[in-house]
């Protein structure tokens, strides 16, 4: 398979989103769990890291540390803080100015910095934190609130209390330990990432496989069909889909053995028509050759007879060849604008001399002028093979009537006898290739079966219709329907 046309595999496709679904479901996860556990260790550290800075920030207001930074419990108290959580605990003054710093670093010096300004600011909600996580620590603040109570002005003489901010705690704390125990859950999930996407491939693939099995076997299947070890419909149970496929393949089959039958059955037919005109010849000629001496006028005869039959064989010959032209498509009709009605008149004079010699007669009522993008040359063939079987089967001093009409779409031609009509049973199939209703009478009339195939097919050519009624004993009708413009 081209490097292209594999894209257009549904096997791959359906591979391919398998695959990426499980594979991306994967991901998500892992990302999801690492950034929810971080998430968590960060905000529980920081809590943590806050409530002890709150307790220092009482103590340090309770020693007075931030008039007096040197008690050693308070000072001891921060270093144990900042070793404990590896970090660095700043304590601020209200005027920014740095009173300790657990590194030793920047103690006396001025800090400017917008987040001690804002816990300055304000007050007991003042605590702040801050996770940097490109450089591994949180940083918080914690104001250092003192409660003074006030006098007030008033008569009743009540105290109030009065909360003011001396000071903030400035501390930041290591996150290495939630990064540490990050990368070791990040390994591990690795390693059940790897396995669980094996996983995922080998089951993308073994998707890919069990779904397209239907299509593999249905493939299977039509191939046995057209390699020729069976011709049975296929049968498979599949989807709803591949159920519709097999159905269609078997109506496809069907037509193909209808096809291949009459096929068949014409050219059974086709032989036999041909052996009888050749097998009444043999059998005159043997006829004359067995006896001596025959008078000539029994030659004549017999000669006669052969003559007959040899012109009954080029009669089927030429139907057979102009029912094969027929047959190829309609893109040989020769298409030109006809008056239908002049048309007609020119078939009926041609056959007047033969209804005559049966005392028939022919008449034609034109109910409109009509002009139609015909084949001239087939539809004259329609209307002559209609009136010669109107003539042919029929009573002698009968009558044949063409009649037509049109309306804005089509044009109609019927063409009605006072005929012998046809049985109900042999309807359906006077338009099949040799068919007569009585054998024998035909025969004797001289009919091959032809014609009315003939006249159907030319009529199919046009997009036509062409339908019969009949009652025995009485007549027959046909009436052929034809669109006035030829749609290519
Ligand atoms: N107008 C009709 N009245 C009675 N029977 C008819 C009529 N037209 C056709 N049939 C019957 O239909 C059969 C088929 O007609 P079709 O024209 O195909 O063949 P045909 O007339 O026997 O032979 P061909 O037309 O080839 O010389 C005829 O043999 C005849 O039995
Ligand atoms: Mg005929």
């Amino acid at each position: 398979m081209r490097l292209s046309r594999l894209f257009y595999s549904l096997r791959l496709r359906i591979f391919l989103i398998v695959a990426l679904i499980g594979v991306m479901s994967c991901l998500a996860v892992h990302f999801a769990i690492l950034e929810s556990y971080e998430n968590r260790a960060v905000s529980v550290r920081t809590s943590e890291v806050q409530t002890q800075m709150m307790i220092i920030a009482n103590h340090l207001i309770n020693y007075n540390y931030l008039m007096d930074p040197s008690s050693e419990v308070v000072n001891a108290e921060l270093d144990m803080l900042a070793n404990l959580y590896d970090g660095r605990v700043i304590v601020i003054d209200s005027g920014l100015r740095i009173r300790r710093d657990t590194y030793g670093i920047s103690q006396g010096r001025t800090i400017i910095s917008e987040e001690v300004v804002r816990c300055l600011k304000n007050g007991v909600s003042g605590a702040t934190s801050k996770y940097d996580r490109q450089n591994g620590y949180i940083e918080m603040t914690t104001p250092i609130v003192a409660t003074q109570q006030l006098m007030t002005g008033d008569i009743t003489g009540r105290k109030q209390t009065q909360e003011v901010t001396r000071g903030v705690l400035l501390t930041s704390v290591s996150t290495d330990y939630i990064r540490t125990t990050l990368n070791v859950l990040s390994r591990s999930a690795l390693t059940i990432e790897i396995i669980l996407i094996l996983f995922i491939l080998v089951f993308a693939y073994w998707m890919s496989l069990a779904l397209l099995r239907p299509f593999t076997q249905l493939t299977r299947a039509i191939e046995e069909v057209k390699a020729g070890f069976t011709s049975e419909p296929i049968v498979g149970p599949g989807y709803v889909e591949t159920e519709r496929i097999v159905h269609a393949f078997n109506q496809l089959l069907q037509r193909m053995k209808v096809l291949d039958d009459s096929r068949q059955e014409f050219v059974a037919n086709v032989s036999h028509e041909l052996k009888t005109p050749i097998t009444s010849v043999k059998v005159l000629a043997d006829s004359l050759l067995t006896q001596e001496e025959v008078p000539a006028e029994v030659y004549r005869d017999f000669m006669e007879d052969i003559a007959a039959e040899v012109d009954r064989e080029d009669k089927i010959i030429t139907d057979l060849l102009s029912l094969v032209r027929m047959d190829k498509r309609a893109t040989e009709l020769n298409i030109t604008t006809v008056d239908v009605g002049a048309m007609t008149e020119i078939v009926l004079k041609r056959l007047r001399p033969i209804a005559r010699k049966h005392d028939i007669s022919l008449t034609l009522e034109t109910r409109r002028t009509i002009m139609a993008d015909i084949d001239e040359v087939k539809m004259s063939m329609v209307l002559t093979n209609l009136v010669e079987n109107g003539i042919k089967y029929n009573h002698d001093g009968g009558f044949v009537q063409v009649v037509l009409d049109a309306d804005h779409q089509y044009f109609t031609i019927e063409v009605s006898d006072s005929g012998i009509g046809i049985p109900e049973e042999s309807l359906g199939h006077i338009f099949e290739r040799f068919y007569r209703v009585d054998k024998s009478h035909s025969r004797e009339i001289g009919g091959t079966g032809l014609g009315l195939a003939i006249t159907r097919s030319a009529v199919l050519m046009h997009r036509g219709t062409i339908d019969v009624s009949s009652v025995p004993g009485e007549g027959t009708t046909f009436t052929v329907r034809i669109p006035l413009t030829h749609a290519v």
